[in-house]
C-alpha cells in the first residue's frame, strides 16, 4: 500500500513539473526594437517597417483582398478570416493568454512569426548565446544551411492566392537584416 502511495505522489510531481513546462509568448516588434533599432545592432527595426511584412495586416483590409474574398465565397471579411490571417499575421488562432499585451495583431508579419515567440529569449542575457535563445524559444533558422528558405515557402506558396514565383536569393535581399 505504501509503496503505491509513493509511486502516486512520484507521478504527481513529474506531471505538476511537467505542466509547469514554460511556454514562450509573444511580445510583439515593439519589444524587440529596444534592442535591435540601433545602427550599431543593424537598424532591424527600420528595415522589418520598410518591407511590405509591416503592412501585410493591412493589406488584408484592401480592395483587392476584398475582392479575392468575395471570389472565394469566404463568410468573413478577410482581414477577419481564417483562411486569410494565418500568413498574414503572427501566432493567428492562438489563446488569448498566448500574447503579450503589446503585442499588436496589426504589425502583420513582424519578428517573431520568423525567429518565434520571444517572452524567454528577449532578455540580454538569454540573446547573447544562440544557444540559450534556441532553448528559450529562438526558431534556428540560417540562410546557409537552407533552413531560411524552407521557413518562407510555408507562407511564399501556392495556398496563396495571389502567389508569385518565389526566388529566395532575390527575397532575401529585399528583406535581409544583419547585424553590421
Ligand atoms: C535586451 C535587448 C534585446 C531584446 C529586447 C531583443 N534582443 Fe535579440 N539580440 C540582442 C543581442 C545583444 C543579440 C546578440 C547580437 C550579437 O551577436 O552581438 C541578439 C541577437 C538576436 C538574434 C540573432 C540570434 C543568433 O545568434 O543567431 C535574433 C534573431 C534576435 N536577436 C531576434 C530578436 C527578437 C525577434 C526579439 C523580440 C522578440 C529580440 N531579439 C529582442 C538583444 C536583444
Ligand atoms: C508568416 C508568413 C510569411 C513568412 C514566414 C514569410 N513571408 Fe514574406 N510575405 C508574407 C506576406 C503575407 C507578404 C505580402 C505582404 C503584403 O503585400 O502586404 C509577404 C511579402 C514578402 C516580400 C515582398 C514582396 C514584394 O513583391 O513586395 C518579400 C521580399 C518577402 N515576403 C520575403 C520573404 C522571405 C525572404 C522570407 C523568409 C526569410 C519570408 N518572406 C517569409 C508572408 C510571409
Ligand atoms: C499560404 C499563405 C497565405 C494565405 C493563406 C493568404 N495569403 Fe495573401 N499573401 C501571401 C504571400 C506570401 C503574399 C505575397 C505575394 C505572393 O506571393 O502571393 C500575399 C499577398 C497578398 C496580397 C497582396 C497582393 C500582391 O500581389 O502582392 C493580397 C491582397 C492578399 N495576399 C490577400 C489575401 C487574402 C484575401 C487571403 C485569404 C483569402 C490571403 N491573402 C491568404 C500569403 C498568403
Ligand atoms: C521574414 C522572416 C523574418 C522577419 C520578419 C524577421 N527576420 Fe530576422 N532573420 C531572418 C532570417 C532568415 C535570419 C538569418 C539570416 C542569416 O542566416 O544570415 C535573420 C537574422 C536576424 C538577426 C541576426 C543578424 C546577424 O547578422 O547576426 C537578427 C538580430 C534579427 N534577425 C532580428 C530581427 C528583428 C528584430 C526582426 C523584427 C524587427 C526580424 N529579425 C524580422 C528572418 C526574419
Amino acid at each position: 500500500m505504501k509503496k503505491y502511495l509513493v509511486i502516486s505522489i512520484c507521478f504527481l510531481f513529474a506531471f505538476t513539473v511537467y505542466g509547469q513546462e514554460t511556454v514562450f509568448k509573444y511580445v510583439g516588434v515593439a519589444n524587440c526594437a529596444t534592442c535591435h533599432k540601433t545602427e550599431k545592432q543593424g537598424e532591424q527595426e527600420k528595415i522589418w517597417k520598410e518591407s511590405m511584412h509591416a503592412k501585410a495586416y493591412e493589406t488584408l483590409k484592401s480592395d483587392a483582398a476584398k475582392e479575392i474574398a468575395e471570389k472565394l465565397g469566404l463568410e468573413k471579411v478577410p482581414n477577419e478570416a481564417d483562411e486569410c490571417l494565418p500568413c498574414h499575421v503572427a501566432g493567428h488562432g492562438l489563446d488569448a493568454s498566448m500574447f503579450d499585451k503589446k503585442f499588436k495583431m496589426e504589425d502583420g508579419v513582424q519578428c517573431e512569426s520568423c525567429h518565434g515567440p520571444g517572452s524567454e529569449y528577449k532578455s540580454i542575457k538569454v540573446m547573447k548565446s544562440r544557444e540559450e535563445s534556441i532553448k528559450n524559444g529562438l526558431t534556428p533558422i540560417l540562410v546557409a544551411d537552407g533552413t531560411a528558405e524552407e521557413y518562407c515557402i510555408t507562407c511564399h506558396n501556392e495556398q496563396s492566392p495571389t502567389y508569385k514565383e518565389f526566388k529566395f536569393a532575390e527575397e532575401w535581399e529585399k528583406i535581409k537584416h544583419p547585424k553590421p
